[in-house]
C-alpha cells in the first residue's frame, strides 16, 4: 500500500483556473475564467485540499439563472474548505447545485422577461444589441441583478456588492437580440444619483429650487467573450448621452475607474469633445473661467476634463 501524498503543492489549485464561468447560449456555451477570485477564496486565490478540482458556474444566457457544479478527483480530508458552500454565499438562493437537468428545466419554466425598456439599440458585425435600463424595484430587475452581481467580484478589482434594497440604483444591461431568437446577456453597468448641492448662494437665492444630480458610474462590465468589440463604448456613450440630455443632471463621475475603463472613458470623452470642436478659438494660457464653463457644459469631472484638454493639446502639437 502506498503512503498518502502529503506534498502541499499537489493539493493546491488556483481558484482563478479552477472556476469555469459559462454563458449557455443556444448555439453553444462560452466558457471563460475570472480575473479575480480573492473576495471569495482569499487573497492567495488558491484552494487547498483538492486534486483535479473543477468548478462550473453556468448561466442561462437570457435569464442568467445560475447553476453551480463542483467536481474533484480526491479530497485531502473532510476539514478542507467546502468550495460549494463558499461560493453559494455569493450567489442567489435559487442557484441550482449539481443537478443540470433540474437547472435546464427551471430555466425553461421560468419564462424570464428581460427587465426594463430598451433605451439604445446598436449593431456590431451585423448583430443587433439593445441596452435595457431598469431599477431594483422592478422584481425582474432585482432578480437579474442578484444573478449577475457576482461578476463584480470576478472581474472588477476591489469590486463589492451594491445595496440591492436601495431603489436609487439604475442598471443598464446589454443584450444581444438576434431577430426571432433567444437574447444573450453581454454586460452591464450600475449608476447612482447623488443630490448635488448648488452652493449656498444659489440655494438661498432661489424660491423654487430644482433638484440637481451628480451621476456616478459605479460598476461597469462587458463579459470576456464580448470584450474589445465596441460594447463598452456603446454602453458608456449611451449612459453619458442620456445624462447630457437631462437638465437635472449636472455632473457625471466614475467610481474608482480601472486602467482599462480609463482608456475607454478617455477615448469616448475625447471623441465627444472633439466632435463639439471644444477647443475652437481657445488661446493659451487657458483661462480659469473657460475651464469652469466647459466643465459645466460637458458635465464632466474637472480632472477628467483637464486630462482631455491636455491630451488634445499634445495631439495638436505633434
Ligand atoms: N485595456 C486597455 N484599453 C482597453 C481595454 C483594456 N483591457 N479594453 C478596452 N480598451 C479600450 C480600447 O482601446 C478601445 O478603444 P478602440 O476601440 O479605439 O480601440 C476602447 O477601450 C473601447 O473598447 P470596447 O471594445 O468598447 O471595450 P470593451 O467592450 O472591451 O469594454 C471594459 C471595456 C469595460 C473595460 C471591459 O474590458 C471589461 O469589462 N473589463 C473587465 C472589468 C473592468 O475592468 N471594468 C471596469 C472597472 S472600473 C468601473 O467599474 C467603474
Amino acid at each position: 500500500m502506498s503512503l498518502p501524498d502529503y506534498e502541499p503543492s499537489s493539493w493546491t489549485t488556483s481558484s482563478n483556473e479552477a472556476l469555469n464561468v459559462s454563458l449557455a447560449e443556444p448555439e453553444g456555451a462560452f466558457t471563460f475564467n475570472p480575473t479575480f477570485t480573492y473576495p471569495i477564496f482569499g487573497d492567495s486565490e488558491q484552494i487547498f485540499g483538492y486534486k483535479g478540482l473543477r468548478i462550473d458556474l453556468a448561466f442561462d444566457c437570457r435569464s442568467m439563472f445560475p447553476f453551480l457544479g463542483v467536481k474533484y478527483e480526491s479530497k485531502l480530508s473532510e476539514d478542507v474548505k467546502d468550495v460549494e458552500k463558499t461560493l453559494l454565499e455569493f450567489l442567489p438562493e435559487e442557484t441550482v447545485v449539481k443537478d443540470e437537468a433540474l437547472w435546464l428545466n427551471k430555466t425553461e419554466q421560468e419564462n424570464f422577461e428581460i427587465p426594463g425598456k430598451p433605451v439604445y439599440t446598436y449593431q456590431i458585425d451585423g448583430e443587433t444589441y439593445k441596452i435595457f435600463k431598469f431599477k431594483l424595484s422592478d422584481p425582474s430587475g432585482l432578480k437579474l441583478h442578484l444573478r449577475i452581481q457576482i461578476f463584480v467580484l470576478l472581474f472588477i478589482e476591489a469590486g463589492s456588492y451594491i445595496d440591492s434594497t436601495d431603489n436609487v440604483w439604475e442598471i443598464y444591461a446589454i443584450y444581444k437580440c438576434p431577430e426571432g431568437k433567444k437574447e444573450s446577456f453581454v454586460g452591464f453597468s450600475t449608476a447612482y444619483s447623488h443630490w448635488k448641492h448648488p452652493g449656498s448662494a444659489v440655494h438661498d437665492a432661489s424660491e423654487t429650487l430644482e433638484l440637481q444630480f451628480r451621476k456616478k458610474i459605479s460598476q461597469f462590465i462587458v463579459l470576456p467573450p464580448y470584450q474589445s468589440k465596441g460594447h463598452g463604448k456603446n454602453l458608456y456613450n449611451c449612459m453619458v448621452d442620456e445624462w447630457l440630455a437631462d437638465d437635472k443632471v449636472k455632473e457625471i463621475t466614475v467610481e474608482d475607474p480601472s486602467e482599462a475603463f480609463d482608456d475607454l472613458r478617455d477615448r469616448c470623452d475625447l471623441q465627444r469633445l472633439n466632435r463639439a470642436d471644444f477647443l475652437h478659438g481657445v488661446k493659451l494660457p487657458i483661462e480659469e473661467s473657460w475651464i469652469e464653463k466647459q466643465v459645466a457644459v460637458h458635465k464632466m469631472d474637472r480632472r477628467q476634463f483637464e486630462r482631455c484638454v491636455e491630451m488634445t493639446l499634445l495631439w495638436m502639437l505633434q
